[in-house]
């Protein structure tokens, strides 16, 4: 049988790598879109070694509207696009937030014309926690309202959920599904792909394996005052094979049900503080961290949680891999990454 092409943009990143794994491992036919500005063309050989098949690849700009409609052309008979491709670092979104606006958004516009153009039907958005800012109550739901954005990046979240919102509504044969991710960490257990930091990492979970591998002197932890059991931030950590896991259970999904617009959060539905973070980190690999109690980070939370039984109700989707493999395959990519 024929495998069902997927165009996965932004499929060299990090959650794009690992879904892809997923993807070709379920079966389908994975086309990659990606200007490598923020990962790298090694990714494409690593997913080959694990899977056996190397996905095929166009290096193009999604916001170049005239390549995303030759690539377009020649994939016309994908039956879905998973939209990964984005700028995601908060900080750097609010000190530049026209280069946020025009690459997150033009690249959705685009796809989205595309999708039309083409007439492909589905798409799967990678949306995320930051679109409920500070919740009222926790866990959130998919129905917990959503606060106006602290960032530029955040803002292009809550604009890119409400354009497909539209775009769906005024075009029926269109279907979308959009997923909320809570903060994805770890790597494939291979320790062949994981999160490739440009920079000092902006992300906890990558500064603690570097702080572990010697490159950087000693993590901050950002706030020990704060209103929670241990007075440090509480956030949902979701490994990232999970995530990747999530997409393709959206696909199917998408092929038996009449899906208009669908929201998921993906998240272990379990709270952690950074400091058991750091704790599970020890535990996990028996290293031990160097770190200091810092100021609090402007703009962070203090504690957001998903609450992820939707997914697991329609989906059939839930997070299995224990916290303990995840710091371990954080860790083993990390060391992988330094012999690099
Ligand atoms: P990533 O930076 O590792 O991957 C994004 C990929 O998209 C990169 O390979 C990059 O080169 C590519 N890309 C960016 N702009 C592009 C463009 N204009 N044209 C073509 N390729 C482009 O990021 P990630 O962590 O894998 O995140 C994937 C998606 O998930 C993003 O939309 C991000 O906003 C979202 N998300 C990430 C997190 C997280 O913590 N990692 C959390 C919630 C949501
Ligand atoms: C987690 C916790 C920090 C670094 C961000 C985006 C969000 C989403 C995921 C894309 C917080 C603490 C961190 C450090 C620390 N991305 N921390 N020392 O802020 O929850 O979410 O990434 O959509 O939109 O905002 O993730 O990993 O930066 O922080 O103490 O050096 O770790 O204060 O409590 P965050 P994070």
């Amino acid at each position: 049988m024929k495998k069902q092409k997927i165009i996965v943009t932004g499929g060299c990143g990090y959650i794009g790598s690992h879904t892809t794994v997923a993807l070709q491992n379920a079966g389908f036919d994975v086309v990659i879109l990606d200007n490598l500005m923020n990962s790298q063309i090694d990714t494409l050989d690593r997913i080959a070694e694990i899977t056996g098949i190397r996905p095929s690849f166009e290096r193009i700009d999604c916001t170049d509207v005239n390549a995303m409609h030759d690539v377009f052309a020649r994939h016309s008979d994908a039956m879905g696009v998973i939209h990964f491709a984005a700028l995601k670092a908060v900080g750097e979104s609010v000190a530049h937030p026209l280069k946020y606006y025009k690459n997150n958004i033009l690249s959705l516009l685009n796809t989205l014309e595309m999708m039309l153009e083409f007439k492909i039907p589905n798409i799967v958005f990678s949306s995320s926690a930051t679109v409920y800012g500070e919740p009222d109550q926790l866990p959130v739901t998919e129905d917990t309202p959503l606060k106006p954005a602290t960032s530029p990046y955040g803002q292009t979240k809550i604009m890119a959920e409400n354009i497909i919102r539209d775009t769906v509504k005024a075009n029926p044969e269109l279907h979308a599904v959009l997923l909320r991710y809570f903060n994805p960490i770890g790597a494939h257990p291979s320790g062949k792909i994981g999160e490739l930091p440009i920079g000092v990492p902006n992300n906890l979970m990558p500064y603690v394996t570097q702080v572990a591998a010697g490159i950087r002197e000693q993590l901050n932890v950002f706030g020990n005052d704060y209103n929670t059991p241990d007075g440090f931030c509480i956030r949902d950590y979701i490994d990232v094979n999970d995530l990747a896991d999530a997409h393709v259970a959206a696909l199917e999904h998408m092929k038996t049900n009449d899906v208009k617009v669908e929201v998921y959060n993906l998240g272990t539905g379990r709270g952690l503080s950074v400091m058991e973070i750091i704790k599970a980190f020890e535990d996990a690999t028996g290293v031990k961290l160097n770190y200091t109690i810092a100021a609090r980070r402007p703009g962070d939370v203090p504690a957001i949680w998903a609450c992820s039984d939707l997914a697991n109700e329609k989906l059939g989707w839930r997070a299995k891999i224990p916290l303990t493999e995840t710091m371990r395959t954080a860790w083993q990519w990390q060391k992988n990454v330094s012999k690099l």
